[in-house]
């Protein structure tokens, strides 16, 4: 059995874990920035980075204490290593960096993508390779065919705005505050999916991939109208939004051979509408569905423990000078979207 510990600071969540190999979370542990960048409505990166400094040297020693482990029993350090904004991946680098060198332990460069990818199987023992993921987040909206540890091919990606970016341009719109994935799917309960009428981009395309920001425009267009309550809007922005998830997500699963389950990951995938409409395709299409717990799509370092467990059981361990990351495609060999020329 191997011990990992596990260190994120892609974006706005500072987090240490201490997983197995075995799938045990002995302990982990997050500080979140919500209060530091709720006046500027969206996570300023300088804000962020300063926090991670701040966060991150104290929650390794929480996890140590918790557990009551020390450095000297941890197998391998896993840290996130891009993409994300660069100043925070350079603070849980550097303090992984350091951890592995002054414990004489390897050093695992985690993609943020690779652990929400892989954190189904740390949720669920009985996933095996292949799955089709839907890895929807802040940053990314894509379908990925998870065939193994390091083998990920993208099927399909947003051509413009993320799912979660498109949330959070809605809640800002609408004043439902920050962070806005929450705000706007608890405003979407009160509300009517069918008040609005809202376009879905892309759906029924044979183009495979993904396309919000009409969709957040539309938003705009209704909110300034004057015809439409908050909720109404939230209710269907959200209905639309999961009209183009399944839609995409039934095209891949057309163009997949054989999988062994339809997998949703990423901060997103916390979305209980989103998560039931999945499921209730996994359950007519006749697959198994993975939907990790919503503490476990949202940023975490657990699933970077994870991911690094399954590197280390695969010998794939990283020199010190490892660099850190922006951009970071899981498939380098994917073609580029349509427009898509910015997105890792
Ligand atoms: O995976 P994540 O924590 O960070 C990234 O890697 O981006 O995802 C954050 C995104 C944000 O856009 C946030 O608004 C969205 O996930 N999100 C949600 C919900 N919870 C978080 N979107 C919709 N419904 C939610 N309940
Ligand atoms: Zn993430």
């Amino acid at each position: 059995m191997a011990i990992i510990l596990g260190l994120e600071s892609s974006c706005d969540e500072t987090a240490a874990a201490l997983v197995t190999s075995e799938r045990e979370i002995l302990a982990h542990a997050l500080a979140g920035q919500e209060a530091a960048h709720r006046p500027f409505g969206g996570v300023v990166p300088e804000i962020a980075a300063r926090a991670h400094v701040d966060a991150m040297t104290p929650l390794v020693a929480q996890v140590f204490e918790e557990s009551g482990l020390s450095l000297a029993d941890v197998d391998a350090v896993a840290a996130t290593a891009g993409p994300g904004l660069i100043g925070g991946v350079m603070v849980g680098l550097m303090t992984g960096k350091g951890l592995a060198l002054a414990g004489g332990k390897p050093l695992i460069a985690v993609n943020h993508l690779e652990g929400h990818a892989l954190s189904p199987r740390l949720a669920d023992p009985d996933l095996a390779f292949p799955y089709l993921l839907l890895l929807v987040s802040g940053g990314h909206c894509q379908l990925l065919l998870v065939e193994g540890v390091g083998a990920y091919r993208r099927l399909a990606t947003t051509i413009d705005d993320a799912a979660g970016e498109a949330y959070d341009k809605t809640a800002k719109l609408l004043g439902l505050g920050f962070p806005g994935g929450p705000a706007v799917e608890e405003a979407a309960k009160a509300g009517d999916p069918k008040a609005v009428p809202l376009p879905r981009p892309l759906m029924g395309s044979d183009e495979p991939h993904f396309s919000f920001a009409g969709l957040k425009s539309a938003v705009l267009r209704a909110r300034d109208s004057g015809q439409y309550a908050p909720e109404d809007i939230a209710a269907s922005f959200q209905q639309a939004v999961i009209d183009c998830l399944i839609d995409r997500t039934e095209q891949a699963l057309e163009s997949v051979g054989d999988i062994n389950a339809l997998v949703v990951a990423g901060g997103v995938a916390s979305n209980a509408a989103i998560r039931s409409a999945l499921q209730a395709l996994a359950v007519n299409e006749s697959l198994n569905y993975i939907a990790p717990p919503p503490w476990l799509c949202t940023d975490n370092a657990a699933m970077i423990a994870w991911a690094g467990a399954e590197r280390f059981a695969a010998g794939l361990t990283d020199p010190l000078d490892v660099p850190a990351r922006a951009r970071w495609p899981l498939d380098a060999d994917a073609a580029k979207a349509r427009g898509a020329g910015v997105k890792a």
